[in-house]
This record gives structure tokens, sequence and C-alpha cells, in this order.
């Protein structure tokens, strides 16, 4: 795990290692998530004969993508049940935050089929340049990292970009390739939420519903409040991909209550 986040993500990590975990802090680049998953593959290459490599994510080489997605896909399959049983129909619209892209490619599984709208949402970070975000699928070209070829944000050399956001599980300067693919059928619409607007949406829904999302899952809460503006009637179902009870000390120690 990149140093930054073992600080920005503490109660996360403190988990991890009442469980038994051995979190190991990279501290090379940027040392968050990219850093994390560039670590994770060399320690893997080192030492494939005794280890398993695990990615939380639809990135990296096949047949990562692929699993994740299935394994995520249950999310998608329950939640147009439970939807339906609920309300008697299809939500019209699902939104989910895209960082790798794993929640996002399991809540849209279960609706690829039907006529409901799906919208993927890039942190927007500080602003459009380089450097700023980590909207791959937004401003990104085609390119090929940590084993798989999608969209990619690259620097002059080619190489991925230094990316930002708010969010330390959105921070990655790629997304998996079924995004890019279902961004350029146009079976899924992908837009950009930035930090402030997703600090206003983390307070919005913490207040008038008691729950509290984390900072990545926000980004989506504060584009469906827009597009709720924009709809006017209809439904819209939003994939609270994390609870905010990781993100607390922080947004507590940079915005206050
Ligand atoms: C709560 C939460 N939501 C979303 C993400 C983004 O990842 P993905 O796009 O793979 O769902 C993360 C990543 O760490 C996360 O912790």
């Amino acid at each position: 795990m990149g140093a930054v986040d073992i600080e920005k993500q503490a109660p996360n990590v403190a988990r991890m290692r009442i469980l038994g975990a051995n979190v190991i802090k990279v501290t090379e680049g940027d040392a968050t998530l990219k850093e994390a998953v560039d670590a994770a593959f060399e320690a893997y290459a080192r030492e494939y004969k005794d280890a398993i490599y695990c990615i939380g994510s639809v990135v990296g080489p096949h047949p990562f993508p692929m699993m994740v997605r299935d394994f995520q896909s249950v999310v998608g399959v329950e939640a147009r049940e439970q939807f339906l049983a609920m309300t008697g129909e299809l939500p019209d619209a699902v939104v989910a935050c895209v960082g790798g892209g794993s929640n996002s490619i399991g809540i849209f599984s279960g609706f690829l089929n039907d006529p409901v709208e799906l919208y993927g949402v890039e942190p927007l970070g500080k602003g459009e340049e380089l450097g700023n975000h980590a909207a791959s699928l937004q401003y990104g070209e085609e390119g090929i990292m940590h084993g798989f070829r999608s969209v990619m944000l690259k620097d002059e050399l080619g190489e991925p970009a230094p990316v930002y956001s708010i969010a330390s599980g959105l921070d990655y300067p790629s997304s998996g390739p079924e995004h890019a693919f279902l961004r350029d059928i146009g079976r899924v619409k992908y837009d950009v939420i930035n930090d402030e607007e997703t600090v206003d949406a983390f307070y919005t829904l913490a207040r008038s519903e008691g729950i509290i999302p984390a900072i990545e899952s926000a980004h989506a809460v504060a584009y469906a409040i827009k597009l709720a503006q924009k709809m006017k009637k209809g439904s819209i179902l939003i994939n609270l991909s994390g609870r905010g009870d990781k993100d607390m000390d922080f947004i507590i120690e940079k915005y206050g209550i």
C-alpha cells in the first residue's frame, strides 16, 4: 500500500493488521495506488513460486479483469433483483464511480442488457490539467501498463502520468479494458466530478440520509445529484462502493464538521 494512502486510510490499515495481514509500505514515486500495484507485481514476479497475486480491481493481465468483473457482478445481479422487488421496475439510471473500474463494472453487469442508462464517474480532482485528476476514460489515450491494454493518462514520454484524486481508491492512471470498450460502443457514459463536489456530496448524504459514504463513492453520489436535477423524474440507482468510516479522520481534519 502506498505510504500516502496508509496515512489517509489508517482505519483500513489497522483492520488489515488486526486480521493478521502484513501491510508493506511503498514509498516510490507518488506513493499511492499505482506504485502499490507496481510493487505487488514486482514481488509476484520475484516470488511467483510461493505467492499468489490478488487484485481488487479490473486491471492487470488477463484473466484478472475478467475474474474481478465476474465476482463483482454479483452486486449488479442482486441489486437488479432487489430494485425490481422494491419498486416493481428497473431504475432509469445506474451511477458508479470508476477508479480501476471494479465496482462500476460489477453493478453495470446486472443492467447491460436492459433499457437503463449507465454512468461511470471519474475523479476530476483539482481540475483538467494533467496531474490534477485521474480521469483516464475522459482524457486518456490508448496505452499499455500493468500488463493490460486500455486507456491511459500518459506523460510526455508515454509513461503513466502522475495522477491525483482526493479519493485514494480512484487515483489510478488507467481503467479496466472493458470500460474502454463500453465507452467506445457508447453503452456507458463516462463523466467527471471534482474534489469539491465530492466533499459536498459526502456531507449531503451523511446529513440527509445518515449514510457516510466512502470518498470514492461520494463521486457517484455527487453525479447522481446533478443527474437527478436534469432528469426531474425517474429513479437512479447509486452504487455505494464503500463506507466512509475509513475516511472520517481525513475529512474531519481537512474540512471540519
Ligand atoms: C470504496 C471504494 N470505492 C471505489 C474504489 C475504486 O475502485 P474500483 O474502480 O475498482 O471500484 C475503491 C478503491 O480502492 C474503494 O476503496
